[in-house]
């Protein structure tokens, strides 16, 4: 079962209700609406912190039932740490995450959460409902099995202020990108029986209910353009390809957009230089690029963004079959140059050759940034906790930096230079599609470089990131939903207004 989950913030004192949720800082004891609150179960808090262990760390709580003094069920005192962490990027949505956590362990349907502290502005109450929600995810929806296990069907979380001033404003923007982040997960979470090319197409295509233009190429189309090389990967597969264009028109009419172009690789089995079995079902998630690419565009739609954006997004499936492409073959992208097959698992690039090329003939755009699960080395070389960014603009790579930073989306910037290019040279085309292991991450953005003119370009490579990272206190899903909340926030610090 799904549990719903309603969110609010309000000026009003605490009525009756379940749970009341109270937090002290590391080391002290409650104060202001805290301390009103404490003192009404005539309580001494330090005896009570003693008995149980509560230091005021974050995970840190005293759990009092059917409280003396108090309508309510029980009385949550929640550790929230030092004070001086306040302000450090992810502070407020971890706080949210592990509330969910906590307030799930307890059965809580309802829970009035008192914030009354040093730090706290409009933002951080919005970052901490958001972690309540991005917790609060999980997808059931194959387990037939799934009970409610005594969970309440719906959650209440109830968010008491001194002062609500500029809260709904930020709330509206930052629940805006939790549902494209939550699309996302969803997105790579679904079994690739279920979300084939068409299926993942038609999900983009539901975003014109919010707004966003969408049209939706065949693979008929996709050839009289030239798009060989994205058509070399999907020939294998009995399920048609798409290119889905994605147009949200917020800014000011006329100007040059801003694209964002995903890797939607529906299934990497690795074609003929066919993947090891095991962890081939993680290739469910290669699609991770094109799902963060829907889930902006519906954040964007969402929060009526004042930006111009345009989402492209290549889905195909890559297969082993008598008509697939082979190692050896030669394929001519559209802005005509020609490709060496050196590995038909290196199928990525090739989709994104084409969409790259058509993005910015098609669109001209300001900025072209693209998201893919591209390569096995970036996971080898930054793990799960940080994307790899290539550009060709600096002021593109710091600003990507910083919303990496301030949503906790974090990217790490790395090297592009002749040298590497000079790994894809071909011995019978103008590139080969693999450069092998050496710099295997690098290699792959020089590739796509060949696919970009002059326009200011960013290579997002999330083939950590988009799945399979350990949880965290807002995330306890596989799919992670990365690149949304972070290019979100770039539209909202670089582009807007
Ligand atoms: N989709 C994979 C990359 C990947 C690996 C994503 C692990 C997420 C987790 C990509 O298509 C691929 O197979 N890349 C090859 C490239 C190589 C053949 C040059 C790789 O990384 O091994
Ligand atoms: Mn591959
Ligand atoms: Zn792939």
């Amino acid at each position: 079962m799904t549990q719903s989950l309603n969110v609010a913030v309000t000026q009003k004192r605490v009525a009756r209700t379940g749970a009341i949720v109270i937090y002290v800082a590391e080391g002290g004891g409650p104060s202001g609406a805290a301390e009103t609150i404490w003192s009404r179960t005539g309580l001494d808090f330090k005896r009570t912190a003693e008995a149980t262990g509560f230091e005021g760390k974050p995970g840190h709580m005293i759990d009092l039932v059917t409280p003396a003094g108090l309508d309510c069920d029980r009385l949550v005192v929640l550790g929230r740490g030092k004070d001086e962490d306040m302000n450090a990027s992810t502070v407020w949505s971890d706080r949210g995450g592990s509330l969910l956590a906590k307030l799930d362990s307890l059965g809580v349907s309802e829970a009035a959460v008192l914030i009354d502290e040093p730090g706290q502005t409009a933002d951080g109450i919005a970052e901490l409902l958001a972690g309540v929600r991005l917790r609060q995810y999980g997808f059931d929806r194959y387990k037939s099995a799934a009970k409610a296990n005594g969970k309440p069907q719906t959650l209440t979380v109830t968010v008491h202020v001194a002062d609500d001033s500029g809260i709904e404003a930020a709330m509206t923007r930052r629940m805006a990108a939790v549902e494209g982040t939550l699309l996302a997960r969803t997105l790579v979470n679904e079994p690739p029986n279920v979300l084939g090319p068409v299926e993942c197409a038609a999900i983009a295509s539901s975003l014109s209910d919010h707004g966003v233009e969408v049209e939706v190429l065949t693979p008929a189309e996709m050839e009289k353009l030239g798009m060989e090389a994205l058509l070399a990967v999907a020939q294998g597969s009995e399920r048609p390809a798409r290119l889905v264009v994605m147009q949200w028109k917020g800014g000011a009419k006329g100007a040059a957009p801003l694209a964002f172009v995903g890797k939607g690789v529906i299934f990497d089995t690795g074609g003929i230089s066919i993947k090891p079995a095991v962890p081939m079902y993680d290739m469910k998630g290669d699609m991770g690029g094109a799902a963060a690419v829907i889930g902006l565009m519906k954040t964007l739609a969402l929060r009526s963004a004042g930006v111009n954006a345009v989402g492209v997004i290549g889905l195909v499936e890559n297969m082993p079959d008598g008509k697939a492409y082979r190692p050896g073959d030669i394929v001519t992208a559209m802005n005509g140059k020609t490709i060496e097959i050196i590995s038909t698992d290196a199928e990525g690039r090739l989709v994104l050759a084409d969409a790259l090329w058509y993005t910015q003939e098609r669109f001209k755009p300001a900025a072209i940034i693209d998201l893919a699960t591209l390569t096995g080395a970036v996971v080898v070389a930054l793990a799960h906790d940080f994307a790899a960014v290539f550009s060709n603009d600096d002021a593109l790579a710091d600003n990507l930096m910083d919303a990496g930073s301030a949503s906790g989306e974090k990217c790490w910037r790395m090297p592009m230079a002749p040298a590497y290019a000079k790994l894809i040279e071909s011995r019978f085309a103008d590139l080969k599609n693999s450069g092998g292991r050496p710099g295997g991450s690098i290699t792959a953005a020089q590739f796509l470089a060949n696919f970009v003119g002059e326009v200011p370009w960013a290579h997002i490579d999330i083939a950590g990131t988009a799945f399979g990272a350990p949880n965290s206190e807002t995330n306890t899903s596989w799919g992670t939903g990365y690149g949304v909340a972070l290019l979100d926030r770039l539209v909202r610090d670089c582009y807007e207004g």
